[in-house]
C-alpha cells in the first residue's frame, strides 16, 4: 500500500471510530487501539506534510454534536492535552526539561512547581455560572462547539446549582463527569434485572466511561437522573476584573485569574473547593521532575483501589503567568501533559474456546487468546464465566475481541469487534459432558453453571481438590504445586486426600523430573502440614460455600470437628454468617459416608489440630471490632497478625473507614495510615498489638 493510501485509510478508519466513540457513545475498539492509529497518522503527516488534509482527524479534537441537543459555542475553546506514554521517569523528565527550556530557565534557577492531578476517565464538561447560578452545562464536542446538556447535569448532586455570594458574576468551571465503579456495577446489575424481566430496549454498559457518556447524552432527563453520575472540577475560568464578559478571554490560562488574587492552579482548585465543587483529594503541588515521578508512582500503586477509573495523571505548570508565557501549540497547551498508565483494555484474537473444570465441578468456558499485554501483564486466557455470558457476548473462535484486565481481577472478554468476524466462525455451544472424565454435566434449575457430576471420580476435580487442601490458607503443603499434583493424580499415586500422607519416597522419585532432594522436600512439607488448625482443615476440605471466614466461624462456634460433622441444619444456622445454602451444603457433605471416611483417614494418618470448647453464645473480647493491617510489621507476618486478631473475635478488613476501630501499622504504611489519622482512628504498632493480645489472653 502506498503511503498516501495508508494515510487515507487511517483517516477513514479514525473518522469512523471517532464517530462511534464521540457521537454515538458506542466504541467498537479500545482507546489504546484508537491512540495507536491516531499516532500512526500523525507520524505520517509529520513525515509527509503534503499528505495532511484539512479534514484529517488529527486537525480536530472530537466529533460533531448530536443534532438532538442544542449546540453551544464555547467562549473559550476546550483544549486537549498532549499525551506521554513513556515510563514514569522519562515521561516526567521530558516534560520538565521542555518546560524549563521554554521558560529559559538555567540549572541555577529553582525547581518548577507543578500541580499533579489524576486523569479521570469520563467526559469533559463546561459549567457556566452567571450571577452565581448554573445557567449552562456543555459537553466538549469538537472543542469549539459542544452540546447543551444542562438539564441532565443539574441532576448530578455534586454539582452546585448556586455559588456563594463572593463568587464573580460570570465564571466557567470545567471538569470531568464520570461514573464511580461501584455505581457502574450497581447500574449494570439493575440493567440485567430489567433485561431478565423482559423489558425492551435495555442493555448493559461496557465500562463506566461509556455509561457516563450515555447518561449525559440521555434525551430524557428523568432517565438521566437515575444514572449515578459524579463530577470532579479541575479548571476555573474567570473574566478579567476590568471586563465582566467572558468574550474577551482568549485562552484557558487567561490571566483573568490573576486579577482575582488567584495566581496558581493550586489556588484555583482551593477556590473551587471552597465554592463547593468536588475537587479530587489526590491532587498535589510538587516540585520538579522528581516530584512528578513520585506522584506518578504513588498513583500507579493506588490506581486499582480508587473508586473510579483513571487512565493516567496530568501534570500542569502551577503558576498561571508561566502558563500564559508557555501558551499553546494548535489545540494543546504547552503547560500541561497527560502521562498515561498501561491500558486496561486491548484487542486480541480468540484462538480457541476451552471448557475448564473447577474444584466443585463447575465448567467454565475460557477463551484462549493470542498473548496480549494488558493491565500490566501478558494475558493468554480470559474467562467467559458461563454459558449465558458466553452466549450473550457471542464470542467465537477467530474473533477479534476487547480484553479487559483491571487490578487483580481475572481478565475478561468485554466484547467482540463484529466488523472483523470471519465468515465461518462457529458459535460456541456449552458441553453437556465433562471434558475431562466424560461424566454428564448438568445445569440445575436457577443455576448459571454446568457442573460435572463425576465428583472425585473426575481427575480434574480431584486435582483441584488436592491443590485446595494444600493451599497456603488451608493446611499449607508448601512444595506441592500444580504440576506435581497433576503428575501424582495422572500416575494414580494420589486418588484421595489421605493418599498424600501415605505415599512414600519411592512413589515420588519415580515421577518424571523428580530428584531425590525435591522428593525429600515434598515429603517434609507434607509432614509439616499434619500440624494444622481446625479452621484451616475445615476450609481445606473444599466444601461448597464454605470459605475461610465461614470455616473460622464454624470452628469458633462448635470448637470440635465431630460437633461440626454431626450438627443439624438448625444448629448450623445458629452460626454467625451461616445461612440456609451454607448449612445445607455442610449437611449434604457430611451425610456422605465417603467424606466422613476421608476425615477419619486423615486423622489416622496423623493430621491433628487443637480442639477447643464451643464458644457459641459467649462473646470474644474483640467481637464486633474491625481492624485494618497496613505496612510491614517487624516480626509478625500479616497472616499471623490477622489470625491473632481473629482468634479474639475481631474482624480484619482491607480498607479504612469510619467503622474501623483500630489500624495496626508497620514500616512503609501508606495511605491507610494517613486515612486513619485523618479520621482520628486509633493506631497501634506491633508492640501495641502484642500488648492488646496479651491483655485479652491473660483474662
Ligand atoms: S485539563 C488545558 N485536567 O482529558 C487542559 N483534563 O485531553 C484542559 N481530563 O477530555 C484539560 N482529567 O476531560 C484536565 N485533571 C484533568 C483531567 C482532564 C481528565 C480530560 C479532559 C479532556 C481530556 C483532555
Amino acid at each position: 500500500m502506498s503511503t498516501a493510501a495508508r494515510a487515507a485509510a487511517l483517516r477513514e478508519q479514525l473518522h469512523q471510530f471517532g464517530h462511534q466513540y464521540h457521537v454515538l457513545d458506542a466504541p467498537t475498539i479500545p482507546d489504546a487501539e484508537y491512540d495507536r492509529l491516531f499516532k500512526e497518522l500523525q507520524a505520517l503527516e509529520a513525515a509527509y506534510p503534503e499528505l495532511l488534509t484539512p479534514d484529517s482527524p488529527t486537525q480536530r479534537v472530537g466529533g460533531k454534536p448530536l443534532d438532538s441537543f442544542a449546540s453551544v459555542k464555547h467562549v473559550v475553546p476546550m483544549l486537549s492535552i498532549r499525551t506521554e506514554t513513556d515510563t514514569e521517569a522519562s515521561g516526567a523528565q521530558a516534560f520538565d526539561t521542555r518546560i524549563r527550556k521554554e521558560l529559559a530557565l538555567t540549572d541555577a534557577d529553582p525547581l518548577v512547581d507543578y500541580v499533579a492531578e489524576l486523569k479521570f476517565d469520563g467526559l469533559a464538561m463546561s459549567l457556566r455560572y452567571e450571577n452565581g447560578v448554573l445557567v449552562q452545562a456543555a459537553t466538549r464536542g469538537d472543542g469549539e462547539m459542544g452540546e447543551e446538556v444542562t438539564q441532565n447535569i443539574r441532576t448530578i448532586g455534586q454539582i452546585p446549582l448556586r455559588l456563594p455570594s463572593d463568587a464573580p458574576k460570570v465564571l466557567e468551571v470545567r471538569g470531568e463527569v464520570y461514573m464511580a465503579r461501584g455505581d457502574f456495577e450497581a447500574l449494570n446489575e439493575r440493567q440485567r434485572a430489567r433485561i431478565a424481566a423482559g423489558e425492551k430496549g435495555e442493555k448493559t454498559f461496557v465500562n463506566p466511561r461509556n455509561a457516563a457518556a450515555g447518561a449525559v447524552r440521555q434525551l430524557d432527563p428523568t432517565i438521566a437522573a437515575q444514572r449515578p453520575l459524579s463530577f470532579f472540577a479541575y479548571s476555573l475560568i474567570l473574566p478579567p476584573k476590568t471586563q465582566e464578559g467572558l468574550g474577551t478571554i482568549l485562552d484557558n490560562c487567561s490571566d483573568g485569574l490573576t486579577h482575582h488574587d488567584i495566581h496558581t492552579q493550586g489556588e484555583a482548585l482551593d477556590q473551587l473547593r471552597e465554592w463547593g465543587f468536588p475537587v479530587c483529594e489526590h491532587t498535589e503541588v510538587v516540585q520538579g521532575s522528581a516530584g512528578l515521578v513520585a506522584f506518578h508512582q504513588k498513583i500507579a500503586q493506588l490506581r486499582d483501589a480508587l473508586p473510579f477509573d483513571i487512565d493516567g495523571v496530568v501534570y500542569k505548570v502551577n503558576d498561571i503567568q508561566k502558563q500564559a508565557k508557555l501558551g499553546f501549540v494548535t489545540r494543546e497547551p504547552r503547560w500541561a501533559v497527560a502521562h498515561k498508565y498501561p491500558a486496561q483494555e486491548q484487542l486480541t484474537t480468540v484462538q480457541a474456546i476451552e471448557v475448564q473444570v473447577g474444584r466443585t465441578g463447575k465448567l467454565t468456558p475460557v477463551a484462549k487468546l493470542a498473548p496480549v499485554f494488558v493491565g500490566g501483564v501478558t494475558v493468554t486466557n480470559a474467562t467467559l464465566h458461563n454459558e449465558d455470558e458466553a452466549r450473550r457476548k457471542d464470542v467465537r473462535v477467530g474473533d477479534t475481541v476487547v480484553v479487559r484486565r483491571a487490578g487483580d481481577v481475572i481478565p475478561e472478554v468485554v466484547s467482540v469487534v463484529l466488523e472483523k468476524r470471519l465468515q465461518d466462525a462457529h458459535i460456541f455451544t456449552m458441553l453437556h459432558q465433562c471434558p475431562v472424565c466424560g461424566s454428564p454435566a448438568v445445569r440445575e434449575e436457577g443455576e448459571a453453571d454446568y457442573r460435572c457430576t463425576g465428583g472425585l471420580f473426575c481427575s480434574a476435580q480431584r486435582k483441584q481438590a488436592i491443590l485446595h487442601f494444600a493451599h497456603r490458607r488451608a493446611v499449607e503443603i508448601e512444595d506441592l504445586g500444580d504440576k506435581l499434583v497433576e503428575q501424582l493424580v495422572d500416575a494414580g499415586v494420589v486418588k484421595t486426600l489421605p493418599d498424600l500422607y501415605r505415599m512414600g519416597f519411592s512413589a515420588l522419585v519415580t515421577l518424571e523430573r523428580m530428584a531425590e532432594k525435591s522428593a525429600n522436600n515434598v515429603l517434609a512439607s507434607i509432614e509439616k502440614s499434619k500440624q494444622t488448625t481446625l479452621p484451616r482443615f475445615l476450609f481445606g476440605l473444599g466444601i461448597r460455600h464454605v470459605g475461610e471466614a465461614t470455616a473460622k466461624e464454624l470452628a469458633r462456634h462448635f470448637g470440635k470437628m465431630d460437633a461440626i460433622m454431626d450438627a443439624t441444619v438448625d444448629q448450623l444456622l445458629q452460626v454467625a454468617d451461616v445461612g440456609p445454602t451454607v448449612a445445607l451444603s455442610l449437611r449434604t457433605f457430611f451425610d456422605q459416608a465417603h467424606n466422613r471416611e476421608v476425615v477419619e483417614q486423615l486423622r489416622a494418618c496423623g493430621v491433628t489440630w487443637a480442639e477447643g470448647e464451643p464458644t457459641a453464645g459467649a462473646s470474644l473480647p474483640l467481637a464486633g471490632q474491625t481492624f485494618v493491617l497496613t505496612g510491614t510489621l517487624p516480626t509478625l507476618s500479616r497472616d499471623e497478625a490477622k489470625e491473632m486478631l481473629e482468634a479474639l473475635g475481631a474482624k480484619v478488613a482491607g480498607s479504612v473507614s469510619k467503622k474501623t476501630h483500630c489500624v495496626v501499622a508497620g514500616a512503609e504504611a501508606g495511605s491507610k495510615l494517613d486515612k486513619a489519622q485523618e479520621l482520628g482512628i486509633k493506631v497501634l504498632d506491633e508492640a501495641g498489638l502484642l500488648a492488646l493480645v496479651g491483655e485479652h489472653t491473660a483474662e
